[in-house]
């Protein structure tokens, strides 16, 4: 059996989203200390808090690469409240899964989604429960 699923191959070599939006509403950078793979996330969110769009830059794996592109498909079109909710299992489940060991990838890009959603908050005023924002404990990053 193949490692990686076509779909997260079609993702790596065809990554959707890709780039930079100058005008974004939030951004989220985040990154992996062990590995040293880094993803930033930009979102457009319009008055009735829906993500217009979304872009990525990912310096890091394969599937770090394409679980951010998955990501990006996944939120684009939904409010920042469901984008919350996109948890890494979700992702790898859209890809058809990922190896063991690359689950973590996956982990970065909930993360920077949900980075660049705090950035939006932050920048607009609006409250949320800082229990949505975990600070970063995953145990695959300090194995
Ligand atoms: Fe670093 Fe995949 S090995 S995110």
């Amino acid at each position: 059996m193949a490692l990686y699923s076509d779909k997260v191959m079609d993702h790596f070599q065809n990554p959707r989203n890709v780039g930079k939006l100058d005008d974004a509403s939030g951004v989220g950078e985040v990154g992996n200390v062990k590995c040293g793979d880094i993803m930033r996330m930009y979102i457009k969110v319009d008055d009735n808090g829906i993500i217009t769009d979304c872009k990525f830059n990912t310096f890091g794996c394969g599937s770090a690469i394409a679980t951010s592109s998955m990501a990006t498909e996944l939120i684009k079109g939904k409010s920042v409240e469901e984008a919350l909710k996109l948890s890494n299992q979700a992702v790898v489940e859209a890809l058809d899964g990922l190896p063991a060991h690359k689950i973590h990838c996956s982990v970065l890009a909930e993360e920077a989604v949900r980075a660049a959603v705090k950035d939006y908050y932050d920048k607009n005023g609006i409250e949320y429960d800082p229990k949505d924002f975990p600070v970063h404990n995953c145990e695959h990053c300090e194995s």
